[in-house]
Parts: structure tokens; C-alpha cells; sequence
């Protein structure tokens, strides 16, 4: 059987192949009663659209556009109505056959609009976050995922949506799931049609402002939960836009309206603590590893057995669950199954994978200042030469023996801001105990492996120590 959400995924996607526009929340209620076989009355109660519009203004413009450009795709060579509208798309989808783990995609009772959440085909021992942030999606207005490259954000945030989406009593009016795109002023304009607000919502010479401003607007009357995944696509090219960028999360977070922005990006956003600390409604989540279950489990559906060496799984892999997928596709094409030849081997191919990533992550290393690249290092380099934590006035005094001086409020911003982009951790001062800092290990190893190129770049830098 086709579930209304696979149909839907699948329309949508059709409609935006012919006219560049996914279908609108109207449009979106009109099919949905064409699938149920029910009429616009109830549709019209099921929304909170008048029958009247979705009768006679919405229904009439959609079937036309299905008519001319769907209903040869469909396979339809009569008239496509709301009677044959169901067996069309159930036979297209069957007939091509596609994959069963898609035909089993489930949402939910409430559809999600935009574009559609990815498909969890597992998902590993973060039940409990998916709790957490039901309760964060409620209680505030920002809520934002930060993490490495493939340690799981997408699919944590949609878990949530699913969930949200299934739950008997909407908490949200609307859900949108959506990519980042830039300018910032199209992905707000993309978000308003989507919302099916007015058109002149939508004049093209509007600036951000004014369209951020009917957006919050219509937020304060309808609430939603607005998923935006990929924030670095937009966030990379912003330029001279970040200031416009800066007001626009500030208004998300200060005005007062019932949506929910859930932010996805691999770092967090300037300044989101802090907003957090003032008790200000905005949420951080930074997502981390899987535990050692989760990874060992992750690892065996990938048809790997784990016998030993627990904890070296988690030092060579992290619990990042895409570097764990690699890592299992590589032991089975090259070591015939056996992880314990990757992790016992020091040139691990287990790390190699990881560096792949972190070579990513090294555009980030190379814009840190003179002084972040230094204390890296230097905690790299003390690291290496013990597994304990290094301390913070360790760190302090191997600083200030080299040709530097440094304040202690210099090094408590340092590490502040290393601690963003890279994978280190702060095991917080308590009383008798002053601040440790750990490097995780292959992260360290890629930094000494790296040294020359950090140092390199730093003495371009021209940012005073
Ligand atoms: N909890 C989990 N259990 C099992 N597999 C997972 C889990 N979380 C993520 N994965 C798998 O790991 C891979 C990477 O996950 P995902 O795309 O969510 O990462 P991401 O943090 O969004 O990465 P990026 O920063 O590149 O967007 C996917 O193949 C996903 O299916
Ligand atoms: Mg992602």
C-alpha cells in the first residue's frame, strides 16, 4: 500500500520538476481529500481554509495544472479528477517499483510541507534527545542542532518531525521542512508561498525585513514548526548580507510569535549561548557521538562483528555514525569483515576516514586567529605526550614559554572559540579542580599530522595575538 506522505513526496516532487514550486498548503489540503475521499466541506474543516477558497478559487487552478502537466506522467488519458486522483498515483508509484523501504515512509497524520524530511532507516539510541527536544520545540523559538559532519542532525531532526507530525493532537499548525538557499530574502519569500500566504506577501521589491515581518505576523495567529537544514549553504556566502542575517535571528527570537526555527548547522551560530544564558526562548543542542552500544550495534547491522577493543571504537570512530558506515564498508571491501585490523593498525584506516572529514572541517582551523591556531597546537602537542587532560595552567605556561604572552582571559576566549569548530572537550573547573581540556584522539593526531599547515597559516594571519 502507497501512505498518503510517500504520495504526497511524490507529487510534490512531480509538480516541482513542471512549474519550480512545490504544492501549497491549500493545494496540499485539496489533495489530501481527493486521497481520503472526502469532501471540501470537511477538507475545509480539516484547515483553516473556507470551503468556498478551497472550492472554488484553490481546486479549480490545481486540477487544470495536474490536467496539462501531470496527467500524462500519471498515466491518465482521461479527465484526472478528484475521483481517479488516487489509483493514478498509487499505480504510477507501484509501477515503478520503487524501493519498499520508500513505499513504507510514514510521517505521520499531519503532513509536513516544503521539502520532505530524509527517510531514517535506523535510527541509534537517541530516543532520549528526540524527548528533550519535543519539550526545547515547545518552549522556545529557536531551537538549534550543531555538530560535525555526519554525526546525525539531519536525521535526529527528522525523528522529530516524524514524531511531531504523529502525535494524535497537532502541537503545531503547520511543519515545514526545508534546505537553506541563499539570498536569505528567496528562502523567506520560498517560505511564505509554501505557507500559502497572500501574494502580496510576496511583491519581489520587498526587502527581508518588511517579508520577515508579515512571516512573524502570520506566526503569531498560526503556529509552525519551520526546519531548516543545511544552514552553512546560506551562511557560507552571506558577505556583506550577515548584518541582515543577524537581525533575522534576533527577530525570530525576540519577537513575539508561536513558530519554532529549528536551525541545523555544523557550528553554532555567534552568539546562541549566550542568547541562551540571558534566558532569552532559544535552545542549543549540540549533537555528539552515538555511545559505545549505539556504535557496536550501528556497526554489526552493517554486517561488521564486534568482538573487542570497545573503546577503541569509540577513539578511532567517535560515535559519528557516518564515519562508522564508511569504516564498515571499507573493512568489508578490503580487511574481509575484521575490524580489529583497522584499529590495531596505527595507520588506521579508521582515522584516514576520519581525516576526510576533518579536512573539511581544516577550512575552518585555517580562519581561527594566531592564537586559537596556537593553543591547538599546543594542546596537541601536550596531549600526545599523556592521555590525561591537560590543565589549564599546563596549557598556560607552555603558552607563555613560547615567544608569546598571553592573559588568562585571552586563553578562557581561545578555547571558547576553539571549542566550536573543533572536536575538543572542557571538563569544567569544580572546587579543589582547575580546567582540563581533551583532544579526541584522532582529532590530535590530524593536528600534529597538520602542524606545519596550522602554522603555515598563521603566519599569514594578520590578527595581533
Ligand atoms: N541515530 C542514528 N542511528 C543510526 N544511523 C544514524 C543515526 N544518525 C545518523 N545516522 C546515519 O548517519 C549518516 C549521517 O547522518 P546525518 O546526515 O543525519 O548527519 P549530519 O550531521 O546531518 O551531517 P551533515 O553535517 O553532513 O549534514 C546517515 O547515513 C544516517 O542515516
Ligand atoms: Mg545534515
Amino acid at each position: 500500500m502507497v501512505s498518503w506522505q510517500h504520495a504526497l513526496t511524490f507529487v510534490n516532487d512531480l509538480a516541482f520538476s513542471k512549474r519550480g514550486k512545490r504544492l501549497g498548503e491549500a493545494e496540499i489540503k485539496v489533495l489530501e481529500a481527493a486521497w481520503g475521499k472526502y469532501d471540501y466541506k470537511q477538507a475545509a474543516d480539516k484547515s483553516r481554509y473556507t470551503q468556498n477558497y478551497l472550492q472554488r478559487t484553490v481546486a479549480p487552478k490545481l486540477w487544470r495544472f495536474l490536467n496539462e502537466e501531470l496527467a500524462e506522467e500519471l498515466g491518465v488519458e482521461e479527465k484526472l479528477d478528484k475521483n481517479l486522483f488516487r489509483s493514478a498515483v498509487e499505480q504510477t508509484i507501484l509501477g515503478d517499483k520503487l524501493a519498499p523501504s520508500l513505499l513504507d515512509l510514514q510521517i505521520g497524520q499531519q503532513a509536513v510541507l516544503g521539502s520532505q524530511p530524509p527517510e531514517v532507516p535506523q535510527f541509534l539510541g537517541r530516543d532520549a534527545e528526540v524527548e528533550a527536544l519535543l519539550q526545547a520545540i515547545q518552549e522556545n523559538r529557536c531551537v538549534m542542532l550543531s555538530g560535525l559532519q555526519g554525526i546525525g542532525k539531519t536525521t535526529l531532526a527528522s525523528m522529530l518531525v516524524r514524531k511531531v507530525s504523529s502525535e494524535e493532537t497537532s502541537i503545531f499548525d503547520s511543519i515545514i521542512w526545508q534546505s537553506a538557499y541563499y539570498p536569505l530574502e528567496d528562502f523567506v519569500r520560498g517560505l511564505m508561498i509554501t505557507l500559502d500566504l497572500p501574494q502580496t506577501d510576496t511583491d519581489p521589491k520587498r526587502s527581508l525585513q518588511a517579508l520577515l515581518s508579515s512571516l512573524l505576523l502570520h506566526l503569531r495567529q498560526e503556529s509552525s514548526l519551520i526546519v531548516i537544514d543545511n544552514l552553512e549553504a546560506l551562511l557560507k556566502k552571506l558577505g556583506d548580507s550577515q548584518p541582515d542575517f543577524d537581525v533575522f535571528i534576533r527577530r525570530v527570537i525576540e519577537e513575539n510569535h508561536r513558530g519554532c526555527f529549528v536551525l541545523i548547522n555544523r557550528q553554532p551560530l555567534d552568539g546562541i549561548e549566550l542568547l541562551q544564558s540571558l534566558g532569552l526562548p532559544v535552545f542549543h543542542k549540540k549533537v555528539d557521538g552515538l555511545d559505545i552500544d549505539s556504535s557496536v550495534k550501528l556497526l554489526e547491522s552493517e554486517g561488521i562483528s564486534v568482538k573487542k577493543n570497545h573503546q577503541s571504537i569509540i577513539d578511532t570512530f567517535s560515535g559519528n555514525p557516518y564515519v562508522l558506515k564508511c569504516a564498515a564498508d571499507k573493512v568489508k571491501r578490503f580487511y574481509s569483515g575484521n575490524l580489529d585490523n583497522i584499529i590495531s593498525n596505527k595507520t588506521s584506516l579508521g582515522s584516514s576516514i576520519l581525516e576526510e572529514s576533518f579536512n573539511e572541517r581544516f577550512i575552518d582551523i585555517s580562519l581561527l586567529g594566531r592564537l586559537e591556531k596556537k593553543v591547538l597546537l599546543v594542546l596537541a602537542e601536550e596531549a600526545s605526550k599523556t592521555s590525561e587532560p591537560i590543565a589549564f595552567s599546563l596549557l598556560m605556561s607552555q603558552l607563555n614559554t613560547q615567544e608569546i604572552t598571553i592573559s588568562e582571559s585571552d586563553l578562557i576566549a581561545a578555547i571558547e572559540s576553539l571549542e566550536r569548530v573543533c572536536p575538543i572537550e572542557i571538563i569544567p573547573s569544580h572546587p579543589g579542580n582547575e580546567a582540563c581540556f581533551t583532544l579526541q584522539p584522532t582529532f590530535r593526531k590530524y593536528i600534529m599530522k597538520n602542524a606545519h599547515r596550522i602554522v603555515d597559516t598563521s603566519k599569514h594571519s594578520s590578527q595581533p595575538v
